[in-house]
């Protein structure tokens, strides 16, 4: 018998439960990727990127920041995105899942408490898994519910700090925190503030730089900015103070443990962000495409979402997944999201909005979706 029997079982059984992934070709005009500004793939970042190798740039790092790899292209990178976003101090990572497994494994102590939203990603439920803090989760954007989980551990005996941890915009629902409130939570109960800005920096907030910008010079609040979405690249930026980057930097085994990113990309980053500083054009453009898919969502009787990301709950698995391939046999690249990355019962067809696709595809998606979910 293959010595592979067992792991043949495994994929065997996801198949029979429907759960079998496949990679497959991209194809269709694209309602899925996180490109949101369009950046990966624009003239932009291909100049960019021209002008970083030419002036001789290496491509890799070859080694970890803390032995050689610390090339002077992450100093000025992190410099300048601390200065944009607002921070005391920035660094760099090779992608939010090694910047959100560095922060929740690092930073949080043994007594300390992590009180994390219900709904937040998969990478910073792992970061917490790999650290020693306690780990609590309070209803979806519900403060109420997320300060009485606080006072309830303190009065089991918790006595450490407490690590209120939220995302700025969620993924699979596009609803925005109501980070005011939860700062104002933050502030009263002497907790730091976490807030995975992934998918609105670029977008939201005062020029793009993040909804949490407003706090995010304080000295308990950590941001998170990823740049694999609208910045274009790839990687990540913690934005802190300059004491907790520094812990990170000494404590993070992501950090520690792994080549540093390329050299090359932290340059192309450096001028993209100094590109959206600049120049709002595809922000507001994005902002327009989030209003008018709006108005075509209400025309045919769907919810509006507040941002760039739309969810259209078609609860079940076959019934979800039926019409999402019905919308790509049309050629709209709709995914269908299931169970575990939602609740199960919360089914949905994910609706990205990006620049990519052309004016006219967003009114004949929806055009598509009236049909295919009549
Ligand atoms: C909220 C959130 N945080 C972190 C990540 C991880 O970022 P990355 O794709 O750069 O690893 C993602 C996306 O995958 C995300 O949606």
């Amino acid at each position: 018998m293959s010595l592979l029997a067992p792991q043949r079982g495994l994929l065997d059984a996801l198949n029979q439960r429907g759960r079998r992934r496949m990679l497959q070709p991209v194809a269709g005009a694209d309602f899925a990727s996180n490109d949101y500004l369009g950046l990966a793939g624009s003239e932009l970042l291909r100049d960019l990127t021209r002008a970083a190798l030419d002036s001789g740039l290496p491509t890799g790092s070859g080694a970890a920041r803390l032995l050689r790899g610390n090339h002077p292209a992450f100093a000025a990178l992190e410099t300048e995105a601390a200065a944009h976003f607002g921070a005391g101090a920035a660094l760099y990572f090779g992608s939010g899942y090694a910047a959100n497994l560095a922060l929740f494994s690092a930073l949080p102590a043994a007594r300390d408490l992590v009180l994390h939203d219900a709904l937040i990603h998969a990478s910073a439920l792992d970061g917490m898994r790999l650290g020693p803090a306690t780990i609590r989760a309070f209803a979806h954007s519900d403060v109420d519910s997320a300060r009485d989980t606080l006072r309830n551990w303190r009065a089991e005996g918790g006595t450490g700090q407490v690590w209120l941890a939220v995302e700025s915009l969620y993924s699979m629902d596009g609803d925005f925190a109501p980070l005011d409130d939860l700062a104002a939570l933050a502030a009263e109960e002497g907790a730091f503030l976490i807030v995975d800005e992934a998918h609105a920096s670029g977008i939201w907030g005062d020029g793009g730089r993040g909804v949490a910008a407003p706090f995010a010079h304080l000295e308990h609040v950590v941001t998170l900015h990823t740049c694999g979405k609208a910045l274009g690249v790839q990687g990540a930026l913690i934005c802190a103070d300059p004491v907790l980057v520094e812990l990170l930097v000494n404590r993070a085994r992501s950090f520690i443990y792994s080549t540093a990113p390329s050299p090359l990309l932290a340059e192309v980053l450096r001028g993209v962000l100094a590109h959206l500083a600049a120049d709002p054009a595809r922000r507001l453009a994005l902002l327009a495409r989030v209003a008018q898919a709006g108005d075509l969502a209400r025309s045919i009787g769907l919810a509006p979402s507040q941002s760039q990301i739309l969810p259209v709950i078609v609860p079940g698995d076959t019934r979800c997944l039926a019409a999402a391939h019905a919308l790509q046999a049309r050629g709209f690249d709709i995914r269908a999201i299931r169970a575990p990355t939602v609740p199960k019962g919360t089914e949905r067809l994910r609706l990205s909005l990006t620049l990519n696709p052309d004016a006219a595809a967003l009114p004949a998606a929806f055009a598509a979706l009236q049909e295919v979910l009549a």
